[in-house]
């Protein structure tokens, strides 16, 4: 068996100031965390011949995986965070407050609202299929350095979780999901890398 290993991109300046979307780089916390995961793959990874780091086309995932040395990276736009349309670079409390409406309708269907002029978690699920499709074939291990919706939707396929849990599931900061897919199916490991 294989591992995937699954991130997302260390704490970012946006994710300070509780925006959502941007393109922001690391907080001093994210861009310590980018040091730990590297510090991991590398020991991780030690005996690997070969192994890719996927990452999205956003600076706070490209910056995460920067310090990881020795293994080629590619850069995927169908991992960036799912794409909010009007409502980049809000908070959930301004959306709350100038755009009760769209706030209301997402909390109702998380999983089929749409950002106007963005998109869907179904939308998110959708574009991934390639993704998925590359990482099924892959023999070698990957680590894959993404953002919270968009690893959600990887997570639910790997784990077999319902399409509806998806927009809820946990998926928190400075973590390492490792995935393992044998021959008696997937086995799961977590490791939480800061405090
Ligand atoms: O910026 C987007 C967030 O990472 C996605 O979180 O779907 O729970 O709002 P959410």
């Amino acid at each position: 068996p294989r591992p995937i290993l699954l991130t997302r991109h260390g704490e970012s300046r946006d994710n300070v100031r509780g925006r959502i979307g941007g393109d922001s780089v690391l907080s001093d916390t994210g861009e310590i965390y980018a040091k730990k995961l590297a510090n991991f793959v590398e020991k991780r990874l030690k005996n690997e011949r070969t192994a890719s780091i996927w990452t999205s086309t956003l600076q706070r995932s490209i910056i995460t995986a920067s310090p990881i040395v020795g293994f080629p990276k590619i850069q995927w736009r169908a991992l960036d965070e799912i794409n909010s349309g009007v409502c980049d670079g809000m908070t959930y409390e301004e959306i709350k407050k100038n755009m009760p409406e769209e706030y209301e309708s997402r909390k109702k269907d998380k999983l089929r609202y749409r950002y106007p002029r963005g998109e869907s978690y179904l939308d998110v699920i959708q574009r991934l299929e390639p993704v998925i499709i590359e990482l099924e074939r892959q023999r070698a291990p990957v680590v894959v350095v993404s953002h919270q919706a968009v690893l959600r939707a990887l997570y639910a396929y790997f784990a077999d979780r319902p399409l509806k849990e998806i927009p809820h599931i946990e998926m928190p900061l400075h973590t390492i999901i490792e995935i393992q897919m044998g021959v008696s199916g997937v086995q799961e490991k977590r490791y939480k890398l800061m405090d």
